[in-house]
C-alpha cells in the first residue's frame, strides 16, 4: 500500500515545505508548521473525505430542521438548544479532569437506557477504567458500546459497522490518522481526524461529540482549531477546586449561545443543579461591606450571583489590582470612573474583584454591581442585603439600559430580593413585576445616595 504525500504548511501563511521547519522562510513565524495531506494514498479512502453532493435548487431541499435526540439531562438539553441534531459535530472542550468522559458517559447512559445503540469511543483510558467508572454513576446498559481504539481508520470503519445513533471520541487528541507521519495530538492529525469524522457524521446522520482538551493557556493543538469546524462548541468552565461545574455554549448552529448549563460534580457523577441563582448564593455573607448581587443573563436564564470587592490600603508603589471572573480591563475602566467622577480616590488602594462561587460573567450590565461593590468596601459600609444592582457604566459615569431587564428583575423577586437598583432609561418596562421595589437611577452619584 502506497503511503499518503503530506507536506508541512505554516498556518499562518501558507508556505508549504517537504519537511517540518522550525522557522517559517516566508513570514519569520516561529513554531507553526502543521502537517497536512496533499494527495491521497490508494486505500480506498477518498471515498470518506467527499459528500459526491450534486447542484440542487434550494427550493427543493427538504426544510425541517432534522430530528433533534432528548439526552434525558435537561441542562445539556438546553445547552444544546433543545436536544441533539441530527448528523452534528459537538466539541467539547475544557481542561482535563473537569468531567467531560463522566458527563458524556452519563448521557451515552441515558440515550442507551431509552434503546438508543451508542458508541463510546476512548482512546485516553483502557475498557477496564472505563467500566470502573460506569460502575460509579451506574451506566450499565446493553447498548452503551464501549470502542477503546485510537486509530482514525478502525473509528471509522466500526461507525460504519455498529451504525450508532451518537457517536462519542474521547478525545480528539488520541485519535491518529495512519495517513499523517505527525504525532497524534499534533494539529495536522487533530484536523484531519475530525474533519474526516465530521464528514462522516454529515453523511450518515450520527451526531459526533469530540472531546477536546484546553489547558489554562489554550495552548494545546486541539480545541482552537476545530471550533470552525463543528457545528456546536460547549466548554467546561469553573476549577477542579469548585464542586460546581458550568458547561457553556461558545458556539451554535442549532441554538442559543452563551447558555448555560450547571452541574455539581458529587461522587456519583454529575448532577444538575436546577436551581443555580440559590445555589450561587449559598453561601453569602450578611451584611458585609464589598458584598452585592447582581443579575446576569447567561443565554436565555437569568442567573443571580454575588460579586465581592476588597479595597485596602496599598503598601506598594504600583498598587495592585486582580479581577476574578469579571474583565480586569473593565474593573480598571470602573474603578478610573469612580475616582474621577464620584471622587472616591481609590489610587493608592490595593483592589480585588472577585465573582463568588467562581463564576465567570462576562456582560457589561454587572458593571454596576462593581462600582456598588468598590464603594461599599472603600467606604466600609455594606450593602443592603436585598437589593440587586443592574446596569451598565459609562465613562462619564451615566448609567445605561440593560437589556432583558424584566427577567432579571423577575428572578430576583423569585429569590426573595425585595429592591433593585436599575438604569432609568430601562425602568419603565418594569412596573409590573411584583414585590420589588425599583430604584431607577442614570448616575453613579444617584447610586452612591441610594445605596449609603
Ligand atoms: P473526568 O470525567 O475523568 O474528567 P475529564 O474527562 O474531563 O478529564 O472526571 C474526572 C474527575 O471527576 C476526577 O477527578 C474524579 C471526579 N469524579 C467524581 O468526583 N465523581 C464521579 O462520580 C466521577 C465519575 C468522577
Ligand atoms: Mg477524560
Amino acid at each position: 500500500m502506497k503511503k499518503a504525500k503530506t507536506s508541512f504548511f505554516c498556518q499562518h501563511c501558507g508556505y508549504m515545505s517537504p519537511k517540518w521547519l522550525g522557522k517559517c522562510p516566508s513570514c519569520n513565524g516561529w513554531n507553526c508548521f502543521a502537517e497536512e495531506l496533499v494527495s491521497e494514498s490508494d486505500s480506498g479512502s477518498h471515498a470518506d473525505r467527499a459528500f459526491d453532493g450534486k447542484p440542487m435548487p434550494i427550493e427543493e431541499i427538504p426544510a425541517e430542521e432534522g430530528e433533534r435526540t432528548l439526552t434525558g439531562i435537561a441542562e445539556i438539553d438546553r445547552v444544546l438548544g433543545g436536544g441533539i441534531v441530527s448528523g452534528s459535530a459537538i466539541l467539547i472542550g475544557g481542561e482535563p479532569g473537569i468531567g467531560k468522559s463522566t458527563l458524556m458517559l452519563q448521557v451515552m447512559k441515558n440515550l442507551a437506557q431509552n434503546g438508543q445503540k451508542v458508541l463510546y469511543v476512548s482512546g485516553e483510558e483502557s475498557a477496564h477504567q472505563i467500566k470502573l467508572r460506569s460502575n460509579r454513576i451506574g451506566a450499565a446498559a446493553r447498548d452503551l458500546l464501549v470502542l477503546v481504539e485510537v486509530s482514525l481508520e478502525k473509528i471509522l470503519e466500526q461507525i460504519k459497522k455498529v451504525q450508532p445513533a451518537i457517536v462519542v471520541i474521547d478525545s480528539i487528541q488520541t485519535v491518529y490518522s495512519g495517513d499523517l507521519m505527525s504525532a497524534p495530538g499534533s494539529v495536522g492529525q487533530v484536523r484531519e481526524a475530525s474533519s474526516r469524522l465530521i464528514l462522516s457524521a454529515k453523511k450518515n446522520g450520527i451526531p459526533v461529540f469530540l472531546i477536546g482538551h484546553v489547558t489554562k493557556d489554550g495552548s494545546i493543538a486541539g480545541p482552537k482549531v476545530l471550533e470552525h469546524m463543528v457545528d456546536t462548541v460547549l466548554y467546561f468552565e469553573g476549577d477542579s477546586g469548585h464542586a460546581y461545574r458550568i458547561i457553556r455554549s461558545i458556539k451554535n448552529r442549532f441554538g442559543p449561545t452563551n447558555e448555560i448549563g450547571v452541574f455539581e460534580m458529587q461522587d456519583k457523577g454529575l448532577k444538575e443543579v436546577p436551581n443555580p441563582s440559590a445555589f450561587f448564593l449559598a453561601e453569602r455573607p450578611q451584611n458585609a461591606p464589598g458584598s452585592v448581587v447582581v443579575a446576569s443573563l447567561e443565554g436565555t436564564r437569568p442567573i443571580l450571583v454575588e460579586i465581592q470587592a476588597l479595597v485596602s490600603q496599598s503598601n506598594l508603589g504600583m498598587p495592585r489590582r486582580t479581577a476574578i471572573g469579571v474583565d480586569y480591563n473593565r474593573v480598571s475602566l470602573l474603578v478610573a470612573v469612580l475616582d474621577k467622577i464620584c471622587g472616591l480616590h481609590l489610587g493608592g488602594s490595593d483592589i480585588f474583584i472577585n465573582v463568588a462561587g467562581g463564576v465567570r460573567v462576562e456582560e457589561p450590565a454587572v458593571d454596576l454591581g462593581v462600582v456598588a461593590a468598590m464603594a461599599s468596601s472603600f467606604l466600609d459600609r455594606p450593602v443592603d442585603a436585598r437589593t440587586v444592582i443592574l446596569g451598565e457604566v459609562g465613562l462619564t459615569g451615566e448609567v445605561r439600559a440593560v437589556s432583558q431587564m424584566e427577567v432579571r428583575v423577575k428572578e430576583a423577586a423569585r429569590l426573595g430580593f425585595s429592591r433593585c437598583i436599575v438604569p432609568k432609561t430601562s425602568s419603565a418596562q418594569l412596573s409590573k413585576v411584583a414585590n420589588m421595589e425599583i430604584s431607577a437611577i442614570s448616575s453613579l452619584k444617584e447610586l452612591l445616595e441610594n445605596l449609603f
